[in-house]
């Protein structure tokens, strides 16, 4: 018997409430039960910054939102290795959220970084699941540190931007428990978030959102999770399988469309009002208590240039410096330095998307660059944003490089380049600014670049410059953070959270990315990121987990056994750092197929010119575990393992070996049936071994050509009714144009992976799901079926405005 905390209260409330309130009242906010003084709660973008729009919510930010600190995004934040750092991040962004009546914050995101082209990424941690956990669990107790509810995201296997609405994630379930889910179980069992957001693809066949599997098994069951899970906006497919699987609140409002099926349902017999009632006791005790502790602190303000401050210093701690050359940084007090790139001038400091923050104010370099002791012969923007080489733009730029020492060239990825709703095509920098690099070190060999890209770029041209400070997407103060490394007020330490490959070809995943059909099949298994390139030796720009540092560290004295593993840490220059020491393990005779070696342990040390110190790094429940698909279990081969510590994944500095006790488990692999996986070669994978891998056949992806309700609109190309493909053409032309302009357009980006049920879920109770089915018929026929499709239509709207009236009256 499940013993409701909130009986009393939910024994008050009719059936009509309770499946209000499991859907949103409008697009940022839950329903009240005013009557029994359950007040509602305002949900917010997030991560990395408060994005509460001002009037009515339409997502997309058409309106605008209160200016909130833009702090650096996740991708950047996790070159930190500093979860502490995250922690602190975390809990200014939950004193802004409370200031701003915001009693849930979406974020953080976490999904891995399978591949570089996912157009999210810079939303994200890392291509690894024990540093993109801990990184999480770091933010989310900062965030619910004054009572606030962190909303971790997107759970689970939301890899791809395209027709990510759409999409049916086809991974093993011990790739999906190693990579996909590690990262959700630390942040869910070490940061205890209140909420988190279910995301919008299928996972094995089934919406995440309704996904017991996920949402139960794993989630409450097997993690503890005791908090509410929301839908990502639009990704509620079928209400009532939603709360029975574990679901408790649909978002953006539906109009009551939702509700009405929830309770049809129940009067059909497919649910029970128990199983209703379970869902509300769980997302009233969030609701109740987040309500208590945001309500005092609302309208409270929070100190403006103190978070503006604590921003640069997130942003210093998360630089990378990736090349050094000649020791060409820091540079020396009152260089004569010539600034170039567009860049400079108006800074790329977040990504485009959910995640936009109305910044309360911005440090552009130029703007900024007065304050420190250099000297500035004259500044040139060398590239348009967005668009085609311009040659007359770099004859200037490389004039002004003729009249300094040093060139400070400002480039990266442009907006269009990396944005929520769409991936990326290519891992290369725009024409416009490699040509201009050219063109510039041509005039002056002494070139140092700043980078901004929130995910890894290919760069052909890294020989021809001599520096390069990568400070990723580093929010409203990182103009400031990045003069400072290069002048050595900061001593970098930053290190690669992702891997740079060569090429975007060298990736595991590039042979299976973007999914062509319905299935998105993850056939490169665990190989994703550095374990993909250090197993299969394949050489790349800059590994994951390196980064430069002004001094040096030396790394002696490994002492180990099956609990942790110290070792002496000593900074051996003269000048004062932090170093980020990470821990590898190698299984060296594993009876299942496993990556050379994967994290299992860092520590950010921070050591003074010469100081050293013992450093311990403990062994945890995750350093020697591996899924066991016969036993349903994670278990450990007993035997021996290297520990491997060093200062980047490709360099080891120690190694230790440890013998541990196994737990006894069955094999639970062919070696003769996985080859490739065996062998890391992958890139591919049959479908009888990647059918083994799964356990069972790969689920059918091919797609018939008929329109159903979860095809995305993108997919209107092959429509029946001419009008339908009418709309594909129409919608197609605006995104092209959009991409043209450089600016995203995250509106269309978003309809155009959206699919045609989601219309019901997204139009705040204008259309409903028998709206949705009677378009539907009008996309597949002719003759009956477009009559049919205009009278469900006309008859839905009827229906739904009912529901919709009877919606407001609640209130
Ligand atoms: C995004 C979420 C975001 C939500 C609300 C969705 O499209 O995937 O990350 O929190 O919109 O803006």
């Amino acid at each position: 018997m499940i013993v409701l905390k909130h009986a009393d209260l939910i024994k008050q409330m009719t059936l009509e409430e309770k499946a209000h309130l499991l859907s949103g009242r409008d697009f940022w906010q839950t329903q009240s039960v005013r009557r029994l003084s359950i007040e509602n709660m305002t949900l917010s973008d997030g991560p990395h910054g408060i994005r509460k729009q001002e009037g009515a919510g339409d997502q997309l930010g058409l309106n605008g939102s209160v200016p909130a600190t833009c702090y650096p995004t996740a991708a950047t934040m996790a070159n930190s290795w500093d979860p502490e750092l995250g922690e602190e991040l975390g809990r200014h962004l939950g004193k802004e959220a409370a200031a701003q009546d915001v009693c849930v914050l979406l974020g953080p995101g976490l999904n891995i970084k399978r591949s570089p082209f996912c157009g999210r990424n810079f939303e994200y941690f890392s291509e690894d699941p024990y540093l993109a956990g801990k990184m999480a669990a770091g933010y989310i107790r900062g965030i619910q540190a004054n009572g606030v509810s962190a909303c971790p995201k997107h759970f689970a296997a939301n890899n791809t931007e395209l027709r990510r609405m759409a999409s049916n994630s086809v991974v093993d379930e011990r790739t999906l428990r190693e990579i996909y889910l590690t990262n959700f179980e630390i942040a869910v069992r070490e940061g205890h978030p209140k909420s988190i957001m279910s995301s919008y693809n299928m996972v094995n066949g089934v919406y995440a959102n309704e996904n017991a599997h996920l949402l139960q098994e794993i989630l409450r069951d097997t993690w503890g999770f005791d908090g509410f899970v929301v839908s990502d906006w639009g990704a509620n497919n079928d209400f009532t399988e939603g709360v029975r699987a574990g679901s408790h609140l649909e978002m953006p409002s539906t109009g009551g469309d939702g509700p009405r099926q929830l309770m049809k349902a129940v009067a059909d017999g497919k649910i029970k009002e128990d199983e209703i009632d379970v869902r509300v006791d769980e997302l009233l005790d969030v609701m109740l208590s987040t309500r208590a502790a945001v309500d005092p602190l609302k309208g409270t303000g929070f100190d403006k240039d103190e978070h503006h401050e604590f921003a640069q210093k997130a942003s210093e701690q998360s630089i990378v410096l990736l090349k050094n050359e000649d020791n060409i940084l820091p540079l020396k007090k009152g260089s004569k330095v010539a600034v170039i790139g567009e860049f400079a001038q108006k800074a790329r400091y977040q990504g485009a998307g959910s995640s936009v923050v109305n910044c309360t104010k911005l440090d552009n370099t130029m703007d900024v660059i007065g304050n420190f002791d250099l000297e500035v012969v004259g500044f040139e923007a060398g590239y348009p944003r967005h668009g085609d080489p311009d040659p007359e733009m770099q004859r200037k730029a490389a004039e002004l490089a003729k009249m300094a020492d040093y060139v400070l060239l400002y480039i990266g990825l442009d907006e269009i380049s990396e944005s929520e709703g769409l991936d990326r095509s290519t891992l290369a920098l725009p024409k416009c600014q490699t040509e201009l690099l050219t063109e510039v070190v041509k005039a002056n060999p002494n070139v140092i670049v700043v980078m901004s890209a929130g995910s890894s770029v290919e760069m052909p041209w890294i020989d021809q410059v001599k520096g390069l400070v990568h400070g990723y997407l580093c929010g409203q103060a990182g103009a400031g953070a990045v003069l400072k490394v290069i002048l050595g007020e900061v001593n970098p330490s930053g290190k690669l959270s992702e891997s740079y490959p060569f090429k975007y070809e060298d990736c595991s995943s590039a042979p299976y990315f973007p999914a062509k059909e319905r299935s998105v099949e993850y056939r490169e298994g665990l190989y994703v990121g550095y374990r993909y390139y250090d197993t299969a030796k394949i050489p790349v720009l800059f590994p994951f987990g390196f980064g430069l540092s002004y001094t040096a560290f030396d790394y002696s004295d490994i002492k180990a056994d099956d609990k942790k593993v110290s070792f002496t840490l000593k900074n051996t220059g003269d000048r004062d750092g932090a170093e980020v020491a990470q821990l590898y393990v190698h299984a060296v005779n594993p009876s299942v197929y496993r990556p050379n070696k994967e994290l299992k342990g860092f520590q950010k040390v921070f050591l003074k010119a010469g100081e050293s110190k013992t450093v311990t790094i403990p062994l945890d429940d995750k350093a020697f575990r591996y899924w066991n698909s016969k036993t349903n279990r994670f278990e450990i081969d007993g035997g021996e393992y290297e520990l491997l510590v060093g200062a980047s994944s490709e360099d080891i500095r120690l190694k230790a070996s440890v013998q541990v006790q196994g737990s006894g488990a069955p094999a639970c692999e062919d070696r003769e049936k996985l080859k490739s996986y065996w062998n890391c070669d992958i890139k591919a994978v049959s479908d009888l071994e990647f059918g083994e891998l799964l356990g069972h056949r790969i689920p059918d992806g091919k797609w018939s050509g008929m329109i159903q309700a979860n095809d995305a609109i993108a997919q209107l190309y092959y429509a029946k009714a001419l009008k339908a493909r009418f709309v594909w053409k129409i919608m197609t032309a605006m995104l092209n144009k959009s991409i043209e302009k450089g600016e995203p357009d995250l509106n269309i980006t978003f309809i155009y992976n959206m699919p045609i049920r989601a219309i019901g879920k997204m139009a705040g109770g204008m259309v409903s799901q028998e709206m949705c089915d009677g378009i539907l018929d009008i996309i597949n026929g002719h003759g009956i079926a477009l009559l049919k499709g205009l009278g469900k239509i006309i008859g839905g709207f009827f229906k739904q405005m009912g529901v919709s009236k009877k919606q407001k009256a609640l209130e």
